[in-house]
């Protein structure tokens, strides 16, 4: 029998700053998915990788004195960049895409131009607002007075310049029909009710092209414009399906099963991008997922704040397993998780050190001692047996379940009944 497949994604990174311990946790919760997914004998795609066009970039590389892809080369390929993160994380995506790979530019240019054949995609001018960080346009009814973003907080650009549109407005009723129809393709609930309410509040025409930076993709008709990056970036879950360049694939995995990505972004993912499908004719991603953040203090991590923390520092204190087990376990399935070194050390220590630690080390010290260093095969099962074994079985069950609608953190509980209710064996035997 041919096996089920499953199409998991995360979003593309910015390679403009250094990934923090709340990228990592985005990336190790769906390699979490993953190898669940492959353990359940799925065929299993797993994506990620970076989102590299964009004023961001473009600004950064410029202040940093080299070109675009110099500056990228070094951040994604180059010593301690995000590719080393991802292997020292025991990341198993098995595909990793960068928006400056010819394919998906290729795709891109071919993607937009079936839009603008359509009549999806017209010709105006953008007056309004940008925020740079967040790649994001504010048109000025969205905005007060002190234009700041309503996103992240940080000073906008004004814009005034020729732009393509996409006839979002076309599709919203299609969109709600949709998402009434399909309950589960937004998660959590609070994530999906934002998102109508968004929707029905009436939605604009957006703006897919830039003409005052020149770091993007062009548009194949109108080369003095470049495609706006989260039109380009959204693609990539498409392009790198192999859309253009392997047919065969592409008919094995798409749709996505899901994409996990942060809260913040689930507007894009939920919104914008299957409103491209739906113009494209091509069918939707299954679902849209979107996890809470990771906070320090209460706050969100900034370099302005001083609050970051990075993965690589906990791995070299604590080890790689303790960071993925710290970071998977301390996101709630729908709201923001928590991390700072202390509660990271009372967690290990407890958790990882004292609990687990102390059942690996008494059982194996056990078998040592009395099997002369062999597992034999069990025999003379006690009263004690059969609970231990129930907890074994049901916590199978539970998983599968918890695991099925993405509550990771609920699953390790799971597994923990099983921890505890094995140490609690050993002391009664
Ligand atoms: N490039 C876009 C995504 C394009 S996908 C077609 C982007 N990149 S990002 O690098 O800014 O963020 C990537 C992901 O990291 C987002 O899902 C975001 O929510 C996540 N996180 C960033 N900070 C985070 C925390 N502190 N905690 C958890 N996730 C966080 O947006």
């Amino acid at each position: 029998m041919e096996k089920k497949k499953f199409y998991i994604t995360t979003p593309i990174y910015y390679p403009s700053d250094k990934l923090h311990i709340g990228h990592t946790y985005c990336t190790v919760a769906t390699d979490a998915m993953a190898r669940y997914k492959r353990l359940t004998g799925c065929d299993v795609m797993f994506l990620t990788g970076t989102d590299e066009h964009g004023q961001k970039i473009e600004d950064k590389a410029k202040a940093a004195g080299k070109t675009p892809k110099e500056f990228l080369d070094e951040i994604v390929e180059g010593p301690r960049g995000i590719l080393d993160l991802w292997k020292l994380m025991n990341i198993s995506n098995d595909r990793f895409i960068r928006t400056t790979d010819d394919y998906h530019v290729a795709s891109i240019q071919k993607i937009f131009r079936r839009m603008y054949d359509k009549g999806d995609i017209y010709l105006g001018k953008y007056e309004g607002w940008y925020c740079v960080p967040d790649e994001t346009f504010w048109p000025e009814n969205k905005l007060t007075e002190d234009h700041i973003c309503p996103d992240c907080g940080r000073p906008l650009q004004r814009v005034s310049e020729e732009a393509y549109f996409f006839k979002m407005s076309k599709y919203a009723n299609r969109w709600l029909d949709f998402v009434e129809a399909n309950p589960n393709f937004i998660q959590p609930e609070s994530r999906r009710n934002e998102m109508i309410q968004f929707v029905k509040k009436g939605l604009e025409d957006l703006c897919v092209s830039r003409t005052s930076f020149s770091w993007g993709v062009p548009v194949p008709f109108d080369t003095k414009h470049v495609v706006y990056v989260w039109f380009d970036a959204l693609s990539n879950y498409l392009t790198a399906a192999g859309i253009l360049d392997d047919k065969e694939k592409f008919k094995k995995f798409w749709p996505a099963d899901v994409h996990l990505v942060g809260k913040e972004i689930v507007r894009f993912h939920s919104i914008i991008w299957p409103i491209m499908l739906m113009s494209l004719g091509i069918e939707l991603p299954k679902k849209v997922y979107g996890h809470g953040w990771l906070i320090v203090d209460g706050e969100k991590m900034s370099k302005s704040r001083g609050n970051v923390i990075y993965a690589e520092d906990l791995a070299r204190h604590f080890g790689v397993d303790a960071v993925r087990y710290y970071s998977l376990h301390e996101m709630p399935f729908a709201q923001d998780g928590t991390i700072t070194y202390e509660t990271f050390i009372s967690r290990f220590n407890s958790e990882l050190a004292n609990t687990l630690g102390n059942l690996v080390n008494r059982t194996v010290a056990m078998i040592n001692k009395y099997f002369d260093g062999v597992i034999g095969s069990p025999d003379n099962a006690g009263e004690f047996d059969d609970e231990l074994k129930g907890t074994a079985m049901r916590a199978i069950e539970k998983v599968n379940e918890k695991m099925k609608t993405f509550h990771i953190a609920d699953s390790i509980d799971e597994i923990y009944k099983v921890v505890n209710r094995a140490n609690k064996y050993i002391d009664e035997t």
